[in-house]
């Protein structure tokens, strides 16, 4: 069976002020009567298929994971506490460290983000196969997304000769390419998009890791050994964790390695990363826009305008994002979406 490991541990800063540092977009509700987090449990409740799933967040969200879990009356195998944040790889490593020591080498890991949109129909399905097939030959497996697009979001795959089990080879992958590489590859053809979903073997991605990334295997190695238990909270040791470089699966592994494999898919899929996502995804009236709570908009087009408090009202305007939380206001242009991180940065700088 396959053991899922979700990550949510990420701060989402890109969708402030909704997202905010306490409660970040994977545990709210944007769409739907289910947090991002708990629909991405929901695809995974099918016990022939998995096991209980493996969460990696930290100290700051164990209780909102816990109980968004609960309410769903889902068994979680462990729930794997970050003392730092230091993205992906080490979250990942130490996930595979943690599952190596329990279930062996071969035990395969689907890797998930917890802040996708995602269909889980048969042809979701029908790839997580080929990817578990094509993971017990000691590849990588990612799953491609046919970009629309050259946005700068995503990482970019070069899809190449088909495998054994179903999946292609990877000539090229490459991380957030800046917009003129993103709109070369779409000219050129054979690029997908990474959907952020990933599939190995426990011992293939430690060893991969030891390639590319020692100090992150190193120090997601320790961290599980001296790891401490308390209930169902597995608490990584804070002083080997904090050893490791702060650094993405994507950059650390998945541009390096010579055994990345793809799955092209088909499957409804997106990642409600930034206000112009949303946007996308939302239900657009004549005007094209978005809007939801209290809001009354006037000679205004192409817009995502939400409020969870006081009424918001917009005049003669396009293609800008209105977000009002109970204590912040966000306006800006829905293409600048990608860089609302940097703002909060400096926010948090200026406090
Ligand atoms: N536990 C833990 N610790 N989780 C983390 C951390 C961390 O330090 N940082 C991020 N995450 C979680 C986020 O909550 C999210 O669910 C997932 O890991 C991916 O992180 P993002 O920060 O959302 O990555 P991204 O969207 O910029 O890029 C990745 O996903 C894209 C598709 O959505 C890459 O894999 C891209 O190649 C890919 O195209
Ligand atoms: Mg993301």
């Amino acid at each position: 069976k396959i053991i899922p490991v979700i990550m949510a541990g990420g701060r989402g800063t890109r969708l402030w002020p909704l997202s905010r540092a306490s409660a970040p977009k994977q545990f709210i509700q944007f769409v739907g009567d289910r947090t991002l987090f708990q629909a991405t449990l929901t695809r995974l409740s099918d016990p022939e298929l998995y096991e209980p799933p493996i969460v990696v967040t930290n100290e700051d969200f164990r209780f909102l994971v816990a109980e968004q879990a609960r309410e769903l009356g889902i068994h979680l195998t462990a729930t794997l506490l970050e003392p730092v944040a230091r993205n992906t790889a080490p979250a990942v490593a130490a996930a595979a460290a943690f599952v190596l020591e329990r279930y062996g080498d071969d035990a395969v890991l689907q890797l998930l983000a917890s802040d996708h949109e995602i269909e889980a129909d048969e042809r979701y399905f029908d790839a997580i196969r080929i990817a578990r097939d094509t993971a017990l030959t000691g590849k990588l497996v990612t799953f491609g997304i046919s970009p629309s697009e050259p946005a700068t979001g995503y990482g970019y795959i070069e899809i190449g000769e088909v495998l054994p089990a179903g999946a292609h080879s990877v000539r090229r992958f490459v991380e957030k390419p800046p917009l003129a590489e993103a709109q070369r590859m779409l000219a050129e053809g054979g690029f997908y998009w990474n959907s952020g979903i990933f599939m190995f073997t426990a011992g293939q991605l430690m060893r991969e890791m030891e390639t590319f990334a020692p100090e992150v295997a190193g120090a997601a190695r320790q961290s599980v050994q001296k790891a401490v238990s308390d209930l169902d909270f597995i608490r990584l040791d804070a002083g080997a964790f904090s050893k490791s470089p702060d650094i993405s699966i994507d950059y650390a592994i998945m541009e390096k390695t010579a055994n990345a494999a793809v799955v092209p898919s088909s499957f409804v899929w997106s990642d409600l990363g930034s206000w112009d996502a949303v946007w996308k995804l939302g239900i657009r009236d004549e005007a094209g826009n978005v809007a939801s709570g209290n809001a009354t908009l006037v000679d205004t087009r192409n817009s995502l305008v939400m409020s969870r408090t006081s009424h918001l009202a917009v005049q003669g305007l396009e293609n800008v994002a209105v977000i009002a939380s109970e204590d912040a206001v966000y306006v800006g242009r829905l293409e600048d979406s990608q860089s609302v991180g940097k703002l909060v940065k400096q926010l948090a700088a200026a406090k």
